[in-house]
């Protein structure tokens, strides 16, 4: 619990299969990676993701008390994954593609390691709907997982530019303005009068997508035979 700081349940939404490779995107402490490991089970591995190294020892601290040993964390950034082509089957990630200020470049870095036919299943925080951007910046000041996160449209589009289909967004917690409401007078700021601009414009999602299965390109009269 201490080691989560995520915004949904990524593992508990994905589906996972025995044997699988599982990849968690700024993976922090570790708790969806082990949860990941046990689900894919001895014969799959689940590997996290972080830049940070006090998260990278936390999370290793993590397995150890889990005894866990398909797991290997991973120094690095989300834009550049330091893994091959084609590796993973399912891309996980709680609460941390929208810390990134290249989504593009994590998005297209994602369906690069995924197989063909792998799954992208993220938690993430997105918005909906124009929200004017001096309300954005009071709310996004009011969970700091907010800051960069994506209209929802806007992310599906950028989900499709990078290759992926069967793309579904899906709240999981739409966000009130009673939720922010003592934050937000705290910060002098006349919580009424912006109340229809943030109602319901802020929530977490699942998101989901898939890579293409690989298209078979004929080259000569029998290999399609
Ligand atoms: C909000 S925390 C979520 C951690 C974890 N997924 C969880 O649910 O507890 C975001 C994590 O992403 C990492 N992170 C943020 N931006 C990153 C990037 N560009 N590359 C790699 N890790 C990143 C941070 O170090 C942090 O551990």
């Amino acid at each position: 619990m201490l080691a989560s700081l995520g915004c949904g349940n990524p593992t508990a939404l994905a589906k996972l299969n025995l044997g699988e490779v599982v990849l968690d995107l700024g993976s922090g402490g570790g708790i969806d990676v082990l949860l990941s490991a046990k689900r894919v089970g001895p014969t799959g591995k689940a590997y996290g993701l972080d830049m940070t190294d006090e998260m990278l020892a936390l999370a290793n601290e993590n397995k150890r008390k889990a005894g866990a040993e398909n797991v290997e964390f991973l120094k690095g950034e989300i834009e550049h994954i330091p893994l091959p082509d084609n590796s993973v089957d399912v891309i996980i990630s709680n609460c941390a593609i929208n810390l990134s200020a290249d989504k593009n470049r994590v998005l297209r870095e994602a369906i690069r390691v995924l197989k063909p036919g792998g799954r992208f299943a993220v938690s993430d925080v997105v918005t909906r709907g124009e929200i004017p951007a001096a309300v954005r910046q009071s709310v996004l000041l009011w969970v700091g997982c907010l800051a960069g996160a994506l209209e929802e449209n806007e992310y599906n589009a950028r989900l499709e530019s990078a290759g992926f289909e069967q793309i579904e967004i899906e709240p999981t917690r739409i966000y009130r303005i009673e939720d922010a409401r003592e934050f937000l007078s705290g910060q002098n700021i006349d919580v009424d009068a912006i109340a229809p601009q943030v109602d319901g414009r802020f929530m977490s999602a699942f998101v989901r997508a898939v890579k293409p299965q690989r298209e078979e390109t004929c080259c000569v009269p029998t290999c399609c035979q």
